[in-house]
């Protein structure tokens, strides 16, 4: 056997590397380090996977593919699991497990790994992207199946030269990436337990810190995908990095939440992710002036499909094409300028312009120029009210 396995440089996914050789009898291990704007020093990482026993070790910048390919039709489907999570995590796994297919197709390899334990969301999502796009490879999970304690993963990997971590690890367990930051475990595990913001949160600041004054950003969208802010023509990481600076200032983008993960288990949750999530209120609020009301109405339930489809790993299915080619064609007139007021942990929609708007100020206005037809309303509410005229007389006989 020949594994690609994803490496992040950290204990976990290192021990994975001697103890699939070991114990599974695995010949030959590649490394794939994903870049996906976590900000880690990549060199240290792609060298401690060969003195871990990779044969070989691979770093591929992912960061324009997964804004481009992954946040972005995220953005347009207003994807927000249980209304709240913008799946910055979730979005990156299909990307990956996309790039463990081909560097194993390029390099031979009959398997695919991953670090993933066995309660989370994440084993599934790599597990069934993996599966939807080559049902033939194998996929190996060894942290789901040794069962050892953190100490115990420690241990083995120092009898394979694997340094234990210098620093007294921190408490959380953290995913982060360009789009935003997961934090969970340690102290945050009792959902009463306030984060202590000082040590959580990176991306946003605190309320007491952030400036006294309000800003405004304005966001320009084409077709749905966002692309300029303030004016400016940008490119999706640029972007992203952009208005993440901007809104993280102002302590926007913050979230505290118990979830219902895939498996069945309720976890605590702590997430930032400022531009995602100034982005997807952004898009859905010129969605309200250039999408007909049924639509936009019909839109949010094929929204909450995508957003379940995504989390629970299905990324690569049948059903989330569909919904793709859906959103597609909504998204054709989705063109035009948001504005953003940021202020203390806030961030309000307080304009908002298109060319293809459909509020039409004659309709619309209670002045002199309106041309609502008047009249025409009083038929409209007979006939509207009209299956209820009936019952209601028929129940009082
Ligand atoms: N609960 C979030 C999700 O399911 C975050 C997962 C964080 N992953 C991690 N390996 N720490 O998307
Ligand atoms: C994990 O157990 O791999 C992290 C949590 C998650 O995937 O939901």
């Amino acid at each position: 056997t020949k594994a690609v396995l994803a490496y992040s440089g950290g204990v976990d996914t290192s021990v994975c590397i001697p103890y699939m050789k070991k114990e599974w009898g695995v010949e030959e291990v590649i490394t794939l380090a994903a870049d996906l704007g976590q900000g880690d020093e990549l060199e240290p990482i792609r060298e401690k996977a060969l003195t871990s026993g990779a044969s070989e070790s691979l770093v591929a910048n992912l960061q324009e593919e997964f804004i481009r390919d992954y946040a972005f039709p995220a953005i347009r489907a207003n994807a927000l699991y249980e209304n709240r999570y913008p799946l910055s995590t979730a979005l990156a796994r299909p990307l990956i497990a996309k790039k463990l297919v081909e560097v194993a197709a390029e390099y031979g390899a009959d398997a695919v790994a991953h670090g993933c334990t066995g309660k989370g969301n994440d084993q599934v999502r790599f597990d069934v992207a993996i599966a939807g796009l080559n049902p033939d490879i194998t996929v190996l999970a060894p942290a789901r199946e040794w069962g050892m304690s953190r100490e115990e993963t420690i241990a083995y990997g120092e009898t394979f030269g694997i340094p234990s971590p210098v620093k007294k690890s921190s408490p959380y367990s953290i995913d982060r990436n360009l789009l935003g930051r997961s934090i969970e475990a340690g102290p945050l595990e009792d959902p009463w337990n306030e984060p202590i913001e000082e040590d959580v949160f990176l991306m946003t600041e605190a309320i007491a810190n952030t400036p006294n004054e309000a800003e405004y950003v304005e966001i320009g969208f084409e077709e749905g995908y966002p692309v300029s802010v303030n004016g400016e023509a940008l490119a999706p990481v640029k972007l992203i990095e952009t208005l993440n600076a901007i809104t993280g200032r102002h302590g926007f983008g913050r979230i505290d939440m118990i979830e219902n993960r895939l498996v069945g288990i309720k976890s605590r949750e702590i997430y930032e992710a400022p531009a995602l999530l100034t982005l997807i209120l952004a898009h859905r609020d010129l969605e309200s002036l250039t999408l007909t009301k049924d639509v936009t109405h019909y839109k949010r339930g094929i929204e909450e499909t995508y957003s379940q489809l995504v989390y629970n790993g299905l990324w690569f299915s049948p059903l989330k094409a569909a919904l793709d080619a859906f959103i597609e064609e909504t998204q054709k007139r989705v063109t035009g300028t948001v504005r953003v007021k940021l202020f203390k942990g806030n961030a309000h929609i307080v304009g908002r312009k298109s060319t293809n708007t459909l509020y039409t100020d004659e309709l619309s206005t209670y002045g002199s120029d309106d041309k609502f037809d008047h009249k025409a309303a009083e038929g409209f509410i007979y006939v509207w009210g009209l299956p209820n005229r009936v019952w209601s007389q028929q129940l009082r006989g």
